[in-house]
């Protein structure tokens, strides 16, 4: 559905404030996948492997040094953001943005791109664990939790429901039960939706559970991708009770859990 043809995306030279060289660097490396209709696929990887970059890439937010993306077959490599939203590419940020002056109704209303009713509004926003309060008169300003503002954002994709749908660690600032409920939400928007494609960034093992297939990015490169019942043992192992103990093959660790190059032992 989604074609990533040979992407590599270098970050050019850049000067800090305080007017230091920062020098290029190359961020992803050739990096090709096709991401499948009707699957769900988990993107995972050590933290500054370029996930984020990646979603950004193919949202439009940054423009690929090198390959092509084709979304139905069709390039789409040269076309802005607003176009490859048209088409039907949705990208949840890893940390939103907040919109003084803006309600949630109204972000909302304008992401699903129709006129929509206050129960429908009211859907989304329970679909991701909001439910107590009038959030849709709330601002999306300061005033939200970084917990709320993820979930609004994430109500906000579910709404426009685009045909490719990419979430960057939606599970950042949530509590258990609101999480719970976000994976049932997936879960139903995916099966909903066959010919869609969902695509989350995730470290958490309960959302590499509902994966179709998982794709591990490292230094900016394919390390390995495969479906679930493959990968899942090559990724997680539980952190050893003595850290002294075994951690040869441990290589970095993701929260409570550790990638390994061996899996399981
Ligand atoms: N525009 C940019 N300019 C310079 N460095 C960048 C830019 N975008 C990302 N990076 C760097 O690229 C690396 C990958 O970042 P990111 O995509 O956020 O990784 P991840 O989401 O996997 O944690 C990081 O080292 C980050 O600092
Ligand atoms: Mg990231």
């Amino acid at each position: 559905m989604l074609e990533l043809k040979h992407i590599t995306f270098d970050a050019p030279a850049s000067k800090s404030a305080d007017g230091r060289e920062i020098p290029g660097k190359r961020i992803i490396n050739d990096f090709s996948l096709d991401i499948e209709q009707g699957k769900i696929t988990v993107i995972t990887g050590p933290n500054g492997g370029g996930k984020s970059t990646l979603a950004r890439l193919i949202m439009g937010i940054e423009k690929p040094t090198s390959g092509r993306f084709l979304l139905d077959g069709e390039d789409i490599t040269e076309k802005p953001i607003d176009e490859r939203a048209r088409l039907g590419i949705g990208y949840g940020f890893q940390t939103p943005a907040r919109f003084k002056g803006m309600k949630v109704r109204k972000l909302i209303t304008l992401a699903s791109g129709r006129k929509i009713s206050t129960n429908e509004c009211n859907e989304y926003l329970s679909a991701v664990g909001l439910c107590s309060g009038n959030y849709l008169q709330r601002e999306v300003d300061k005033s939200l939790s970084g917990g709320e503002l993820k979930r609004i954002e994430i109500a906000s994709v579910l709404a426009r429901n685009p045909r490719v749908a990419i979430f960057d660690e939606p599970e950042a600032g949530i509590d258990l039960w609101s999480f719970d409920k976000l994976i049932d939400t997936f879960l139903q928007f995916h099966h909903a939706q066959p010919d869609h494609a969902l695509v989350i960034i995730s470290h958490q093992e309960r959302i590499m559970q509902i994966a179709d297939r998982i794709v591990v990015i490292k230094e900016g490169q394919l390390d390995r991708e495969g479906p679930r019942e493959e990968m899942m043992p090559t990724l997680m192992i539980r952190m050893p009770q003595n850290p002294t103990c075994g951690m040869a093959a441990v290589e970095t660790t993701i929260g409570q859990w550790s990638l390994t190059e061996e899996g399981v032992r």
